[in-house]
């Protein structure tokens, strides 16, 4: 499924005094297979155009598809049936909010990663759900027999995270979009998530889109990134391209990732690297280039 945005805007609290413009005109294209990235300063309207993407905050103006539901607000009349296709669009298009692990509820794992299937396939029950939640549970790492009757409560913050993401995965989507997957983890819980989303993307979903500040674990990850500023999608790029404007970068508040600190360094001192943005392959030119 490709995702279009063209001319989206958003106001948060219209009619009030607090009115707050949040997006002023996205302009990108999240093409299928792509591990997208959306980066850009606190406040420039990441989480607010994400949030579009299922269909939690309904299009207000400019237009908004992804694959072939039409979230514009021309397609949304009338409402019975814009609601059954938003039904539809949210199994293909999972989303993991920010801190995930705090909206885990149920008794026990289980129910929590059983919780989306009920809602949307009531009619899947007995060996047939208890597969499906163990399915999920696996392609998050966790072992379904240890943590199945194991309240969320009892797991550490990673694996809490994991179950959260479980509980969206097992829907099956098609694109899976993450508000600041690593955000708050230690940097070997951040290194272990951004592996697993690396393994999960191209295998059982097609497409992610993740909101991050941290540049390592963009430039690790993705193929495409939006710079957002000011609700607004300032620069839509190949990763290289992206890091390589180090100006830009700056202008825009955001860090470089370490492996562009690293090239960069390197430039002062006249040693100019080719390869991409991932560290193994920087330290793998560097070893080759340089050995003895
Ligand atoms: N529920 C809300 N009510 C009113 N204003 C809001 C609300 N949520 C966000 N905003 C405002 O909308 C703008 C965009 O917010 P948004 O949360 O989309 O930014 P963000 O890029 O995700 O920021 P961060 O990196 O801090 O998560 C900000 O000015 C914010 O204050
Ligand atoms: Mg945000």
């Amino acid at each position: 499924m490709q995702i279009i945005s063209k001319g989206l805007k958003f106001t948060y609290n219209k009619k009030t005094e607090f009115k707050r413009q949040a997006l002023n005109g996205v302009d990108l294209t999240i093409n299928e297979g792509d591990f997208f990235g959306i980066i850009g300063q606190t406040g420039s309207g990441k989480s607010t155009f994400i949030e579009h993407l299922n269909g939690l905050i309904p299009v207000e103006s400019g237009e908004l598809t992804i694959g072939e539901f039409d979230l514009s607000v021309s397609a949304q009349k009338p409402k019975k049936a814009y609601k059954e296709r938003l039904k539809l669009l949210r199994r293909k298009v999972g989303m993991v909010f920010q801190y995930p692990e705090y909206q885990l509820f149920a008794e026990t794992v289980f129910e929590d990663v059983a919780f989306g299937i009920k809602n949307f396939f009531p009619e899947i029950e007995g060996e047939q759900l208890a597969l499906k939640v163990k399915n999920a549970l696996e392609l998050v790492g966790l072992n379904y027999y240890e943590v199945k009757d194991k309240s969320p409560f009892e797991l550490s913050g990673g694996q809490k995270r994991r179950v959260a993401i479980a509980g969206v995965l097992v829907l099956e989507p098609e694109v899976l979009v993450l508000d600041e997957p690593v955000a708050g983890l230690d940097p070997v819980g951040k290194r272990n998530l951004m592996e697993l989303l690396h393994s999960l993307h191209g295998t059982v979903l097609k497409t992610i889109v993740i909101v991050s500040h941290d540049m390592d674990e963009v430039s690790e990850n993705c193929n495409r990134v939006a710079v957002f500023s000011d609700g607004v999608a300032v620069k839509v790029d190949t990763i290289e391209n992206i890091f390589a404007d180090v100006d830009f970068l700056v202008k825009h508040g955001l860090e470089l990732p370490l492996t562009a600190k690293i090239k960069e360094d390197l430039k002062a001192v006249g040693v100019d690297i080719i390869t991409d943005y991932k560290i193994d392959n920087l330290i793998e030119k560097i070893y080759k280039n340089y050995k003895g």
